[in-house]
């Protein structure tokens, strides 16, 4: 396979890391984004330049720097995100806001960023990374499912608009993975008087338990480069453990009811 350039959201850690340092190792040229410049530039093994997907522009400026430098991006790794956990009644509007400028509207204005260059080079490609937890409604996680959810469904739509021109856009959906994503993320906190207190506590413990017990990104990384090889990417992948894969599954075949009972049971809700 000929040499890449691939820009990645959120290089600086967790999954964008990962999978840079691995498409660097197969040869290909990589850049990552940092709002941190100043810290994490010394010690990255990528090379990195400074973002922030809520502000669009420094997502230009990031975009128009590495065309400038490498002459092009070949693929765009829409990666960086943030979680958020709490019951939707208890979340701060401004939290709902922040996720979703970041999770979703941030990610599209990159891509709005990209697609000119992509455009007039007649080639790219893009892959969002989404999460298996786009797919479907999780307890105490509603606002990150949401922001997931809807990058899922905008591609798809964006698939179509973009057909003609060469371009390919695709979602990868992780499962679980154990990066830091939890330290960042934003939790309600489970109050003394909620009418929600015992059932988040318990649903907060057994998400946290789950990133921790998750897979090694790199796995991440190899499935970004199998999609890169292929000629004509599908519309969804996902990567992750096949329970996770499962998961999608059988939301898909379930009456919604059965399937909902599946996830009650799971929370012990
Ligand atoms: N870990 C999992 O189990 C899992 C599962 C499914 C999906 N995902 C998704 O995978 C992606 C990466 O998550 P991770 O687990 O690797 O988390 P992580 O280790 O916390 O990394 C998050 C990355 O996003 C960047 N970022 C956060 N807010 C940003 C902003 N406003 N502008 C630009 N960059 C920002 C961070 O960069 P700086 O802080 O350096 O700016 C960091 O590089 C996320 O989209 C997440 O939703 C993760």
């Amino acid at each position: 396979m000929e040499e890449k350039v691939v820009f990645i959201t959120g290089g600086s850690s967790g999954i964008g890391r990962a999978i840079g340092v691995f498409l660097k190792s197969k040869g290909h040229i990589v850049v990552g984004t940092t709002r941190y410049l100043d810290q994490k530039k010394s010690d990255s093994a990528i090379e990195l330049v400074s973002m922030d997907v809520t502000n669009n522009s420094s997502i230009k400026s990031a975009i128009s720097t590495t065309v400038e430098k490498h002459g092009r991006i070949d693929v765009l790794i829409n990666n960086a995100g943030i979680g958020i956990t709490g019951p939707v009644e208890e979340t701060p509007g401004s939290e709902i806001n922040r996720v979703m400028k970041t999770n979703f509207s941030g990610p599209v204005q990159v891509i709005q960023a990209v697609l000119p260059y992509m455009r007039q080079a007649k080639k790219g490609l893009i892959i969002n990374i989404t999460s298996i937890a786009g797919y479907m409604g999780l307890p105490y996680r509603g606002v990150y499912c949401a922001s997931k959810g809807a990058l899922e469904l905008i591609t798809e739509a964006m698939r179509i608009e973009t057909k003609d021109f060469g371009i390919h856009i695709t979602n990868l959906a992780p499962g679980d993975f154990a990066t830091n994503i939890a330290d960042g993320r934003f939790h309600a906190p489970v109050k003394e008087n909620s009418p929600y207190r015992e059932a988040y506590k318990n649903t907060l413990d057994n998400i946290n338990a789950h990133v921790e017990l998750g897979s090694d990104p790199i796995e991440v990384g190899r499935k970004v480069l199998k999609i890169m090889e292929t000629s004509n990417p599908r519309i969804h992948y996902k990567v992750g453990k096949r329970s996770q894969k499962m998961s999608v599954f059988l939301k898909h075949i379930l009456p919604d009811k059965w399937y909902e009972r599946l996830l009650i049971n799971h929370y012990k809700l």
